[in-house]
């Protein structure tokens, strides 16, 4: 600790969500439908420097376990997450998240003619073809998807 540190709580149990990209953290916190009235320690910290990245987001709630699809939505606004399980006030259990190259389900396709959106037993399916800005592209139509058509899904 010196001058230029300030020290946040540690969390007794819960989740952190450490290497988000930088300028995701809200992101992140929209996905897991916090909205910040709930009774639980919930800190969120953007743009702080880090070692492997330069700069990026950290996000700590505690009370929380993600599912494993909450943990595939995170991965499509923050490729490179580390999930981090606390217990007792120690990390117990990492985990990094991973962008697939493909990826079913999740969102839906945004072209209504489809045969995705056909009312078929079709899964929407995607292919990533850039990380970030994210862009994906349909399975079926081809249709290439923005990040913010992505992001308004999630
Ligand atoms: N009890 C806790 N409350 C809040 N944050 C915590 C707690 N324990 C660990 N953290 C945070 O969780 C993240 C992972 O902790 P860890 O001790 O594994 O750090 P690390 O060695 O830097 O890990 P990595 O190699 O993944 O960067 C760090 O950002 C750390 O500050
Ligand atoms: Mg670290
Ligand atoms: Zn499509």
């Amino acid at each position: 600790m010196n001058q230029k540190e300030l020290r946040v709580s540690k969390i007794k149990d819960g989740t952190v969500i450490d290497h988000i990209r930088r300028g995701y953290a809200l992101d992140v916190v929209k996905i897991l439908g916090i909205t910040g009235k709930e009774k639980r320690v919930l800190t969120i910290a953007v743009n702080v420097p880090s070692k492997c990245f330069g700069a990026k987001d950290i996000v700590k709630i505690e009370g929380k376990l993600l599912n494993p699809q909450e943990v595939n939505r995170i991965a499509l606004v923050a490729p490179h997450a580390s999930i981090n399980l606390i217990h007792d006030y120690l990390v117990v259990e990492k985990r990094e998240v991973q962008l697939p190259k493909t990826f079913e389900g999740i969102i839906k396709c945004i072209n209504p003619s489809c045969v995705s959106n056909s009312g078929e037993p079709i899964n929407s399916k995607f292919h990533i073809k850039q990380e970030d800005p994210l862009m994906i592209k349909c399975h079926y139509c081809r249709i290439i998807i923005e990040q913010s058509d992505v992001l308004d899904q999630l």
